[in-house]
């Protein structure tokens, strides 16, 4: 009899075992795969390296703004994959290794709940006073005709891709077609992105999308925003324009990237009891299913589908289950993009203050107030907003575009977690000389 049984080992499930195991309890981790899930093999971490290697490639061939003049500077696929999947397997050793440190059993093979405290692992059958679901997702097929098609990739397959194509086309501006525009930009391929609702990156910001949008298409990516795709054919897409036109695009390669749906299926939700529906497992801000002893993370529940939002789920749902009281608060989960610019943001937007009749002061200041900032991007662009609440002058929320703002918007997360006012936000001290100060100055615009 365990304490807990995790099913899936991604950085929900992985972490929340661990965490679990810590506070001395008997925990089974089930995985069909490799522990790390997408995030490891072919979420966050490979995307990552492939656009650090874009990065170098493009500063490489731009050296000469920083008076650095290379003579030939070329894009080597199978070297870029090659370190991709060296980093990704030095991290999965990692991860293997600190479940193994924190005493947590490995079983593998598929999970799937008998009843509320009972696990079929394969032809066994493991028994706990605790269930944690954190299954993830996949990448979303939706009806579009032709998406079988041998040009179409999704964020998975693209991963292994090893000829860089003449032209793509990228079917959603979400965060995984907005990055994969920005790799493919970067490295001299054509990038058209289709995107149905009239913004990129939706949810954020709109004037920092803007800017993003902005840079991506001075780069040379073509938006078709507010448009249907209605086929995809053997060498490009059908599509219907914003203005009612049909039109087309050329592409020898197609990314679908039209989000991405949670695992329900064969995991025994319905055999015992759990409520869900195609958004996902219902749970609370405590990480409680309908079903008492059960308990979901991460991208199953279809809440924020974020490595880090997975973690601090997980661990909150082990925290209550053994007794410490606990919620996620999902207001002050960080988010980034990581294109160049990078995009991170954290608490609320201006659109949802005002639906939600929250009067708020704000602070606009370009990124290159930093010094640093101009020393690490040359000619590049970006800015900070602000924004605190009319009466407290608690902070609210935080939307940045420029290079270098995921490393610092944990520092904003924390004063909105906190609910720190601009007055005591202004009293902490910001080293110089880094990019982080920008978010310095936009609050000192509102003490
Ligand atoms: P997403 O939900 O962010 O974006 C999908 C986009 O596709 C939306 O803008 C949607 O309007 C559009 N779309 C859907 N169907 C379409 C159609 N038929 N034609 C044209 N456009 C269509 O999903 P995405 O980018 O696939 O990412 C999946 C999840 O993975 C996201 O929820 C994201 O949070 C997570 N992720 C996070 C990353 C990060 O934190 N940097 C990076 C990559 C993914």
């Amino acid at each position: 009899m365990y304490d807990l049984i995790v099913i899936g080992a991604g950085p929900g499930g992985y972490e929340a075992a661990a965490h679990a195991a810590r506070m001395g309890k008997k925990v089974a981790l089930v995985e069909k795969g490799r522990t790390g899930g997408v995030c490891l093999h072919a979420g966050c971490i490979p995307t990552k390296a492939l656009l650090k290697s874009a990065r170098v490639f493009a500063e490489c061939r731009r050296g000469a703004a920083y008076g650095v003049h290379a003579a030939e500077v070329r894009f080597d696929m199978p070297a870029v994959l090659e370190r991709k999947n060296r980093i990704v397997g030095a991290l999965a050793r990692g991860v293997q290794s600190m479940l193994e440190r924190a005493g947590v059993e490995i079983v593998a093979g598929h999970g799937r709940l008998r009843s509320p405290g009972a696990v079929a692992v394969d032809s066994r059958v493991l028994e706990a006073r605790h269930v944690l679901i954190a299954t993830g997702s996949r990448p979303a097929a939706p009806p579009i005709p032709g998406l079988d098609s041998p040009i179409v990739r999704d964020s998975t397959s693209i991963l292994e891709e090893r000829e860089i194509p003449a032209r793509i086309a990228i079917i959603g501006a979400g965060y995984i077609g907005l990055e994969f525009a920005c790799f493919f930009s970067s490295i001299g391929t054509g990038v058209t992105v289709l995107e149905m609702l009239p913004q990129a990156a939706g949810g954020t910001d709109p004037d920092v999308a803007a800017r993003l949008l902005r840079t991506l298409e001075k780069d040379g990516v073509a938006f078709k925003l507010g448009c249907r795709v209605t086929r995809v054919t053997g060498d490009g897409v059908d599509y219907v324009d914003a203005a009612g036109a049909p039109a087309s695009v050329a592409a020898s390669l197609v990314l679908n990237a039209t989000g991405r749906v949670p695992v329900l299926d064969e995991i025994g939700l319905k055999e015992a009891g759990v409520d869900y529906d195609a958004r996902g497992i219902r749970a609370s801000d405590e990480g409680r299913t309908s079903v008492p002893g059960v308990w979901a993370c991460g991208d199953v529940t279809g809440r924020r589908l974020l490595a880090h939002a997975a973690t601090r789920e997980g661990i909150v749902a082990v925290n209550n289950m053994f007794g410490r009281r606990d919620r996620v608060r999902y207001h002050a989960i960080p988010s980034v993009i990581y294109t160049h610019p990078e995009i991170a943001s954290v608490g609320w937007t201006e659109q949802e203050l005002q639906s939600r009749g929250v009067a708020y002061r704000r602070a606009v200041v370009p990124m290159a107030v930093s010094g640093r900032f101009l020393v690490e991007n040359e000619g590049g662009t970006g800015l900070v907003k602000v924004l605190a609440g009319e009466r407290y002058g608690e902070v609210l929320g935080v939307h940045m575009a420029g290079d270098g703002a995921s490393e610092f918007v944990a520092l904003a997360a924390a004063m909105i977690e906190m609910e720190m006012p601009v007055a005591q936000a202004a009293e902490l001290v910001f080293p110089h000389p880094t990019v982080s100060e920008a978010l310095k100055s936009a609050i000192l615009e509102l003490r």
